[in-house]
C-alpha cells in the first residue's frame, strides 16, 4: 500500500485518505441536515439520521485498518500525548501535527459519541418500548443542541488552528493533501 504521507512535494503531505474524507462531508450534510432542514422525525430524518451513523461506524472501523494517519494509534488523546501537548503549549510552542492533534482529537470523539447518541435515541423513538416517552424527546433534543455547539466549537477550531500552524485544515479535509507554509 501507498504511504499516504509521502510527500506530494516537499512542502505538502498527504494525510487524509478518500475514506476520512467522505465519511467527514457526509456527516456534515447528514448533521446540518438534520439540524435545520429536514422536518423533525420525518422518515427522510430518521434516514440521515442512520447514514450519519453509518460514517461513523465505518469510520471507527477505519481507525484500526485505515491509511496511516487514519488510524486511532496515531492520534488517540492518550494522557501521555496530552500531557506533552500541553507541555508544548505551556512552554509558547505551538505543535504542528500531520495527522490530528490530541485536542482535536478528543473533539473528534466526542463528536462521533454525540452522533451516535442521537441514532440511538432516535431509533428507541421509534420502538413500541419507547413510542412518545417525553424524557427521551428531550433527549434527543438536548443531544442535538449539545451537538451543534460542540460542531460549533470544531469548525472555529479549525479555522483558528489553521491560522495558528499556518496550514489550511479545511482544505486538507477536501483535498486530503495538508500544505506546509
Ligand atoms: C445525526 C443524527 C440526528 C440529529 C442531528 C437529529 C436532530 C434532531 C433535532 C434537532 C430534532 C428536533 C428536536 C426538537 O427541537 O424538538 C429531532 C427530532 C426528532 N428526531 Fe432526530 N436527529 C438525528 C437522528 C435521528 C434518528 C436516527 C431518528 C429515528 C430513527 C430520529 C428521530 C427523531 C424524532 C422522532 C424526532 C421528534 C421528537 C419530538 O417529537 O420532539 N432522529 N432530531
Ligand atoms: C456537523 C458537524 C461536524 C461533525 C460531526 C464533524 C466531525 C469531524 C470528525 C469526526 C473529524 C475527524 C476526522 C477523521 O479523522 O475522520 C473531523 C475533522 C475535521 N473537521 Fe469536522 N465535523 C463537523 C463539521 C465541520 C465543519 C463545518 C468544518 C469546517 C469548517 C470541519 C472541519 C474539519 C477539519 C479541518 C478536520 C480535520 C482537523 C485536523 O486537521 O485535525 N468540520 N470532523
Amino acid at each position: 500500500m501507498q504511504n499516504p504521507a509521502t510527500p506530494a512535494t516537499p512542502e505538502s503531505v498527504r494525510v487524509w485518505d478518500p475514506v476520512v474524507r467522505i465519511c467527514h462531508w457526509s456527516l456534515v450534510a447528514c448533521v446540518m441536515l438534520n439540524e435545520f432542514i429536514l422536518e423533525e422525525g420525518d422518515s427522510a430524518h430518521e434516514w440521515a439520521g442512520y447514514i450519519a451513523c453509518g460514517a461513523v461506524v465505518i469510520r471507527f472501523a477505519w481507525g484500526f485498518v485505515g491509511s496511516p494517519h487514519a488510524r486511532f494509534s496515531d492520534f488517540f488523546p492518550t494522557p501521555q500525548r496530552l500531557r506533552l501537548h500541553f507541555d508544548s503549549l505551556r512552554r509558547g510552542i505551538h505543535p504542528v501535527y500531520i495527522g490530528h492533534n490530541p485536542l482535536g482529537a478528543m473533539m473528534m470523539l466526542a463528536l462521533m459519541a454525540l452522533v451516535v447518541s442521537l441514532g440511538l435515541t432516535g431509533w428507541l423513538q421509534s420502538t413500541d418500548a419507547y413510542f412518545g416517552e417525553a424524557w427521551l424527546q428531550e433527549l434527543h433534543e438536548a443531544l442535538a443542541e449539545g451537538l451543534l455547539v460542540a460542531a460549533g466549537l470544531h469548525a472555529t477550531a479549525a479555522l483558528v488552528m489553521s491560522r495558528v500552524e499556518r496550514v489550511n485544515l479545511i482544505r486538507a479535509m477536501i483535498t486530503g493533501i495538508k500544505h506546509f507554509r
